[in-house]
């Protein structure tokens, strides 16, 4: 057996919510690798948290993840896209947490929440504005919160040196600086190799 699959297997949990993942793979909606979902999950539950803001809902499937990762939690998730943000409305309204996750439609990068303060910042939109996100939305954090940021590999781009795509190559060059200046921030910050990499800052 391949340790790899050895690992998949220790770390294989129940779905909680197989008709949304289902959909999400049918359609192609990219959501959270399981892997880092759990990890995700484990930091929400032993930091206690209890106020998380998310951007990128997609269809309401890691937000709905989160809110069950531990008694009392209450997620605020953004999502930019009409379409997914009914899908998520539906799919959060549907489940046992329509109470703990409110969902708001808007762009990330100029929606305000007005005195909200949160524990916990879930980054997941649009990879090459995660110093942007970073940015704006430390400002409504609470001292000590704990700060995720999904995707910091952008599936291997960001080790590749030769990436002929101009986009491409301005997205992995955009990653990349984002990851360095936070390695040189005054945050504590671990590049966790796990899904498609996880970036936890503290
Ligand atoms: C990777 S998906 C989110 C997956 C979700 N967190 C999950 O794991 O279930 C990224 C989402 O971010 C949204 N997005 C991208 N840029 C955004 C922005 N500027 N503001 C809000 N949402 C954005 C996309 O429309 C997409 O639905």
């Amino acid at each position: 057996m391949e340790l790899i699959n050895y690992v998949k297997d220790l770390n294989t949990n129940e779905e909680l919510f197989p008709a949304i993942h289902r959909y999400a793979v049918e359609n192609r909606v990219p959501i959270i690798d399981s892997d880092a979902l759990n990890v995700v999950k484990q930091y929400i539950a032993i930091k206690g948290a209890k106020n998380i803001l998310e951007i990128g809902t997609a269809i309401g499937y890691s937000a709905l993840h989160f809110a069950s990762a531990a008694e009392g939690v209450h997620v605020t998730t953004i999502e930019k896209d009409e379409t997914s943000h009914e899908i998520a409305r539906r799919n959060i309204g549907e489940s046992a947490y329509s109470g703990n996750i409110k969902a708001i439609l808007a762009d990330a990068k100029e929606a305000e929440l007005g005195d909200a303060e949160f524990d916990f910042l879930f980054i997941d939109a649009s990879k090459g504005n995660n110093q942007l996100f970073f940015d704006k939305y430390k400002e409504y954090l609470a001292d000590g919160a704990l700060i995720i940021v999904d995707n910091i590999f952008v599936r291997g781009l960001i080790a590749d040196d030769n990436v002929e795509n101009k986009n491409k190559r301005k997205l992995r060059d955009k990653v990349r600086a984002f990851n360095q200046s936070m390695k040189d921030s005054e945050y504590t910050t671990s590049f966790l190799n796990v899904g498609d990499g996880l970036l936890v800052i503290y």
